[in-house]
């Protein structure tokens, strides 16, 4: 079964990617952290993508696609997918169809994550991660117990270059422009739920996971 879970920058996607990980047998492919590994590369490749994203700019469909579809065919064929931040346009969900069909495939549940602009941009000013294992901290929601130390292993905690101000505007305005386009491409499939990401993560959590096991995903115990 393939799942994508989509919504503005700070709706929590990463964070429910992580819960739902934990829950359900999946493989959580973020387009974030595949384009991250490419930016870290001292490459042409990787020079490429760090001016796009350090400005909150889409990495050109090109680059994105073919880093995305390159991470699914690595999976084993027999899991399922969380697909996280991808796809993000009309032409990526295109791209990403094409792809799947080669494999008999299709995506099955896309789940779109709702939370004012005011919260987002709150999360995401606040949004701190760890430089070694890259847990994710929020100075106001999930604050570590020592300021600027990762609880997990004492790493360092750092902001990402793209959660700076004009980064966010940005990205937001990106993903405005975007969203409605990509959400009606799966709307008329009839395979989109929404949910509330304005609450705890753990209640989105559990929302997340009923609809899952609405539509028939064999879900872990815990
Ligand atoms: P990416 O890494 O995908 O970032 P994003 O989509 O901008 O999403 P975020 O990671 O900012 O937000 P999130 O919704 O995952 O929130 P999180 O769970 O961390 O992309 C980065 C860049 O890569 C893009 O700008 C672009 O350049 C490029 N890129 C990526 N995909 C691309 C594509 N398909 N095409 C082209 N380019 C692409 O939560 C945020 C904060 O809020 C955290 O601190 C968290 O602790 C807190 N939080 C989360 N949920 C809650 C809650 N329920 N209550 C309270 N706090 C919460």
């Amino acid at each position: 079964m393939n799942i994508i879970i989509l919504g503005p920058q700070g709706s929590g996607k990463g964070t429910q990617a992580t819960n739902l990980k934990e829950r359900l047998n999946l493989v959580h492919i973020a387009s974030g952290d595949v384009l991250r590994a490419a930016r870290a590369s001292d490459t042409e490749l990787g020079r490429e993508v760090r001016r796009y994203y350090d400005a909150g700019e889409l990495v050109p469909d090109a680059i994105t696609v073919r880093l995305i579809i390159e991470a699914i065919r690595r999976t084993s064929g027999s899991e399922s997918i969380l697909l996280d931040g991808f796809p993000r346009t009309v032409a990526q969900a295109e791209a990403l169809e094409r792809a799947l069909m080669d494999a008999n495939e299709g995506v099955d549940a896309v789940i779109e994550l709702q939370a004012p602009l005011e919260t987002v941009k709150a999360r995401l000013a606040g949004r701190r991660i760890c430089r070694v294992c890259g847990a994710v901290y929020n100075v106001n929601t999930k604050p570590p117990r020592a300021p600027g130390a990762c609880d997990l292993d004492g790493g360092e905690l750092y902001q990402r270059e793209d959660d700076r101000p004009e980064a966010i505007e940005r990205r937001l305005a990106i993903w405005a422009r975007e969203n409605e386009q990509l959400l009606a491409f799966y709307a008329c499939k009839g395979i989109v739920t929404t949910v509330d990401a304005d609450r705890s993560p753990v209640e989105v959590t559990d929302d997340i996971v009923a609809v899952i096991e609405g539509r028939g995903l064999p879900v872990a115990k815990r």
